[in-house]
């Protein structure tokens, strides 16, 4: 589309090299507060909506009674503290997580938090879970109807107070209590990278005793986890395994890489800092590896999104054929503009066309032979 290819054309020449002058969370920042300001108004949004949405009936999926008009969400982390609603869905976007939220307000890790890798293209991320905490946020929330599905990702606050298993099980269950009738989706995140005390819930033993919890709390919404890129299909097998007892009906893959030793990471950008966990095209291929495992091991038994390196339709083609019914990113539109998240429906529906199907639903998992149990 022209209007498309104008749209890109000015955010690589005019709009990136300014963001990408200035310090990455100042802009990320700023493109918060702008966000709130335009989603404000009804004919901002519509004028954005005709610039930058575009929908399809072959898009849409109804998903654990969720009804999604795309498959191509927000990723947690971008609106962490439930700002950005209004503006999301003119944007283009079929969803999104907020987030994540934790029981307590959290100020997270001191300044600098946030570095861009550009011949990587990624972000190093140590944000370290900042948010307003779980009963600002909630309030935010309460009573609000929306037009997009919403995820409402909690995680532990990142102090030190939470380190301790039962503590950490506790701050879990008050922001996950807090969202328990609002928005459409729950999502547990046990995999920031960022946290004072580590990802202790990312082990099996701890991760049932979390669940176990969290499963005692009365809610109408499915609940999904969200995983670390950086386990082996054998440690995602245990993790499963888990979930296989309790409450969990998706799974989120994946979320920031630790290794610094990815073949896609350029080793003198990342010496910018020994901190955080690395976004963008690093975690491509490791969520991709990983979303086929889950997928060939466990067919349509859980919901799987795929979330990691998202830059264009046909990467995110790459993860719903490997068994993705639903996808989120967020460095691919830091680095490619918000007219990015239009190209990609547009490109997925031609990819659709190109491969005879009708539907995404159909293309689900097809690039993996298993055939699906729940076929017969
Ligand atoms: C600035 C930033 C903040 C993030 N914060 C969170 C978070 O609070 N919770 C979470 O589950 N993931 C968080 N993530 C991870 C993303 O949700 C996502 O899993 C990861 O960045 C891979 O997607 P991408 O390559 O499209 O960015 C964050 C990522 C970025 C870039």
């Amino acid at each position: 589309m022209f209007a498309t290819r104008i749209q890109r054309f000015l955010y690589r020449r005019i709009a990136k090299p300014v963001f990408f002058s200035r310090d990455p969370e100042e802009v990320h920042d700023a493109m918060t507060a702008l966000g709130t300001a335009l989603g404000s108004s009804r004919g901002v949004r519509s004028i954005l909506r005709s610039l930058f949405s575009y929908a399809s009936p072959s898009l849409r999926q109804t998903i654990l009674g969720i009804e999604f008009p795309n498959p191509v969400g927000l990723s947690a982390g971008f609106d962490k503290d439930a700002l950005l609603m209004d503006v999301l869905p003119s944007v283009g976007f079929g969803f999104e997580e907020i987030g994540s939220v934790t029981g307590e307000r959290c100020a997270g890790n001191p300044k600098p938090r946030l570095w861009r890798l550009p011949n990587s293209k990624g972000l190093v991320v140590w944000y370290g879970l900042k948010n307003d905490g779980s009963e600002t946020v909630s309030a935010r929330l309460r009573g609000r109807t929306f037009e997009i599905p919403i995820g409402t990702s909690v995680a532990r606050t990142n102090d030190a107070t939470t380190v301790e298993t039962e503590a950490g099980i506790r701050d879990y269950e008050k922001a996950f209590r807090a969202f328990a009738d609002i928005g459409d989706y729950a999502t547990v995140n046990i995999s920031c990278p960022n946290t004072c005390g580590g990802e202790p819930f990312a082990t099996p033993e701890r991760l049932d005793a979390l669940l176990s919890r969290l499963d005692a709390i009365a809610t109408r919404k499915p609940t999904f986890l969200k995983l670390p890129a950086d386990i082996s299909t054998d440690e995602l097998d245990a993790l499963v395994a888990v979930c296989d007892r309790h409450r969990v009906h998706g799974l989120i893959l994946s979320n920031l890489t630790k290794r610094r030793d990815r073949a896609t990471i350029d080793p003198t950008e990342i010496a910018v800092t020994d901190k955080g966990g690395v976004s963008g095209k690093p975690v491509f291929g490791p969520s991709n590896e990983l979303i086929s495992h889950l997928w060939k091991t466990t067919g349509r038994r859980y919901v799987i999104v795929g979330t990691g390196g998202i830059f264009s339709a046909e990467d995110a083609y790459e993860k719903i054929v490997r068994g993705a019914s639903l996808v989120q990113l967020i460095t691919g539109m830091i680095f490619e503009g918000p007219q990015l998240i239009g190209e990609i429906n547009r490109g997925i529906v031609r990819l659709l066309v190109r491969d005879g199907f009708a539907t995404v639903a159909e293309a689900v998992g097809t690039k993996n032979s298993r055939k699906d149990p729940a076929a017969g």
